[in-house]
């Protein structure tokens, strides 16, 4: 990649400090441990650190390992080598996803038979269950509340997924991590199913909420236009087994809107990104 566009050198000196999110030389290899089938290198030695309050996106080929890496974060999936830590503390399986990281799926995730004010509420009920979460549901019901306005959802808290769009729905599964409060978003390609007019309105509010809420949000995309629009770096992976090739900061002013995709520095930004994508191959 060209050199205006690659990390300030200094900025990783200052990184230390407020890592929320950190592989630390990670390899992912699938059936390492099954001598009946052939072991598959997902991710090879993955150094990435993400620091708080950071938009950090990771771009990379089909098969690649972006999943990999994301469920990793979330400890549902455990590293082959190295470590990966979040808020400093060694991710070990599921549990420790409950309190601290919120995961968003491709598709939405919500149930037909709820409406989506109980739909929001589901993360909380099941976490309480679990003895993850204690005290008073009223606190979390007004949470729903608040939430409903954030994510653009008004009026529509007692209706059933089946009478909202694609788009609604999304937002529903949006709300569904962001219910019980945790500090780092995991998103895998939230909008990838969606046309591309909802998809550019809902990065814009996306933005909006992460200011808001002040998360650290790692973000998974095929598309590199939106991963230039949405983030302060991007993450490029090579095609499996995934390693970092480039690590790009994104200096476009924020906040960011419509008219940001038409600026020079965007475009010059992801004709350079799409010209090292077509690289990797
Ligand atoms: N449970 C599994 N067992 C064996 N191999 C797996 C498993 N899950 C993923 N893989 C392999 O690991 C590699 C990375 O998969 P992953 O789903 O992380 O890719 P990805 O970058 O998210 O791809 P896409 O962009 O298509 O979503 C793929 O080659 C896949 O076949
Ligand atoms: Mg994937």
């Amino acid at each position: 990649m060209s050199n205006e566009l690659a990390r300030d050198p200094e900025a990783k000196e200052t990184a230390s400090a407020e890592e929320v999110i950190s592989f630390d030389g990670v390899d992912k290899v699938y059936g390492a441990d099954d001598p009946a089938k052939e072991s598959v290198t997902a991710l090879k030695d993955i150094d990435l650190d993400i620091r708080q309050g950071e938009f950090v996106s990771v771009v990379g080929p089909s098969g690649c390992g972006k999943t990999t890496l994301l469920h990793m974060a979330a400890g549902l999936l455990e590293a082959t080598n190295g470590s990966v830590r979040i808020n400093g503390v060694d991710v070990q399986g599921p549990d420790h996803k409950r309190k601290e990281v919120g995961l968003v799926f491709q598709h939405p995730v919500a149930l037909e038979w709820r409406t989506v004010r109980k739909n929001i509420l589901l993360p909380v009920q099941i976490l309480k269950e679990n003895g993850a979460i204690e005290g008073d549901m009223d606190e979390y019901r007004d949470r729903v509340d608040d939430l409903i306005s954030l994510v653009g959802l008004e009026g529509f808290g007692d209706s059933y997924p089946n009478e909202l769009s694609g788009g609604m729905q999304q937002r529903v599964t949006i709300s569904q991590s962001l219910v019980y409060n945790p500090s780092v978003l995991l998103m895998d390609e939230p909008f990838g199913s969606l046309d591309a007019m909802t998809k550019d309105q809902l990065n814009v509010e996306l933005l909006r909420i992460w200011r808001e809420t002040e998360k650290t949000i790692l973000f998974i995309t095929h598309d590199l236009d939106e991963a230039v629009f949405l983030s302060d770096r991007v993450v490029v992976l090579s095609p499996r087994p995934g390693e970092v090739a480039d690590d790009v900061e994104i200096d476009l002013d924020r906040p960011r809107n419509e008219e940001t995709r038409g600026s020079e520095r965007f475009v010059e930004l992801s004709a350079a990104l799409h010209k090292n994508f077509r690289s990797l191959r």
